[in-house]
């Protein structure tokens, strides 16, 4: 039996595949586990792996860091390889990284269905990174699962037959609802000595973090919300040097930290006061968390967390604002929550892979 080839790469595809590999093991399908190793640090990949009862990955291929061709093509190159000594029935891919356009080029070169998770999300936002790898990897796909009803109008605009498209809801979510049990936001409160409300940031984005203009400008309505109250923010490797430059340091109010674990992450956020963020699956966590967020981009490709969920854009300088409306109860957020988002997108996922085993 020709295994499934479920392909992980950067610190968003762990949460996202751990629903589907765990649903998959569920029904007895043939998988390999292959990570790309884009992200490398511990903090960044393998405690993931241990939090989220994900195998060890039967092959990593250590590709590490790089220029965007550097790294999709060393990527590439690896994954060639790979792909023919598996002989996978079908490779399946997640989200938006350079490994998840990796695998699909590389995939789709040697006639091998490729089935994309999360597929038809977009922000029109060609200056993204994640736009690029989301329009060739839904274009080479066979198969395309998408999270929110949206995607669908967006693939069928871009050619790609109804009946390869499936909403299936968000295995994020699934991810995150399966965590909820072991959430405890004691042991990071007492490291940090946090108490009460608070603001939990996230910065990571290259619009945000390499742009020194930029980070200036978030830096300081950082500082300015934090004479209002705490903000944490664990800090993602990619930011780190800019936004320190620009002032972003311990201290009055700032808890500059190390990235978090996928548990301890989440807990702190359930309980945050307002979260702070670019990242694209934290709009979606605190959507269902019913978490005010503040999204520091000038679009989204998940424009259902601002009509169903918590999501609100901002620019830097509406940072303040938006934190000031939180907390003087001003800030109303829809009630309705997006369709199937309800922890089986893993089960429905693997349900339809089946037909490859
Ligand atoms: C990648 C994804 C982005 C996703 C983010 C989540 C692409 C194009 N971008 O961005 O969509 O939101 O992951 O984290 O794939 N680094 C480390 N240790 C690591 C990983 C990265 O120090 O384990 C540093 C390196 O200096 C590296 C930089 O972070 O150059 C950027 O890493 P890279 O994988 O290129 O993209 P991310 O910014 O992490």
């Amino acid at each position: 039996m020709q295994p499934i080839l479920q392909l992980v790469g950067a610190r968003p595809n762990f949460m996202k595949a751990a629903p589907v590999i765990h649903a998959a093991d569920d029904r007895g399908l043939k998988q390999t586990l292959v990570h790309t190793g884009q992200h490398y640090d511990t903090l960044m990949s393998d405690v993931f792996f241990s939090d989220l009862g994900i195998p060890l990955p039967e092959i990593n291929l250590g590709v590490g860091s790089g220029s965007h061709a550097r790294q999709t093509a060393t990527l590439m190159t690896s994954l060639e390889e790979v792909f023919a000594n598996v002989e996978p029935s079908v490779v399946v891919v997640y989200g938006d990284v350079n490994s998840t356009l990796a695998a699909a080029v590389t995939a789709a070169k040697l006639c091998i269905p490729v089935a994309h998770v999360e597929a038809g999300l977009r922000s029109f936002d060609r200056t993204m990174p994640e736009e690029v790898n989301r329009v060739v990897t839904d274009a080479l796909s066979e198969v395309l699962f998408a999270t929110s009803p949206e995607a669908i109008g967006h693939l069928a605009n871009e050619g790609v037959s109804p009946d390869r498209v499936h909403l299936v809801g968000n295995p994020m979510i699934d991810t995150l609802f399966a965590a909820r049990a072991r959430f405890d936001d004691e042991p990071v409160r007492e490291r940090l000595n946090l108490h009460g409300d608070f603001v939990l940031s996230t910065l990571h984005r290259p619009s945000n973090v390499d742009d020194a203009d930029v980070a200036v400008r978030i830096v300081k309505q950082i500082k300015l919300a934090a004479e209002l109250l705490p903000v944490v923010v664990p800090l993602h490797p990619r930011g780190r040097e800019l936004l320190s430059g620009a002032g972003l340091v311990d201290g009055q109010g700032v808890r500059v930290i190390d990235p978090l674990g996928y548990t301890e992450f989440a807990s702190l956020m359930s309980v945050a006061t307002v979260v702070l963020t670019d990242s694209g699956g934290i709009q979606e966590e605190t959507t269902m968390l019913d978490v005010p967020c503040l999204t520091v981009r000038p679009n989204t490709e998940r424009p259902i967390t601002i009509t169903h969920g918590t999501n609100r854009l901002v620019d830097p300088e509406g940072i303040l604002n938006g934190i000031t409306s939180v907390l003087d109860g001003s800030w109303v957020a829809p009630v309705d929550r997006p369709p199937l988002w309800d922890g089986r997108a893993g089960e429905r996922i693997a349900g339809m892979l089946h037909v490859w085993t």
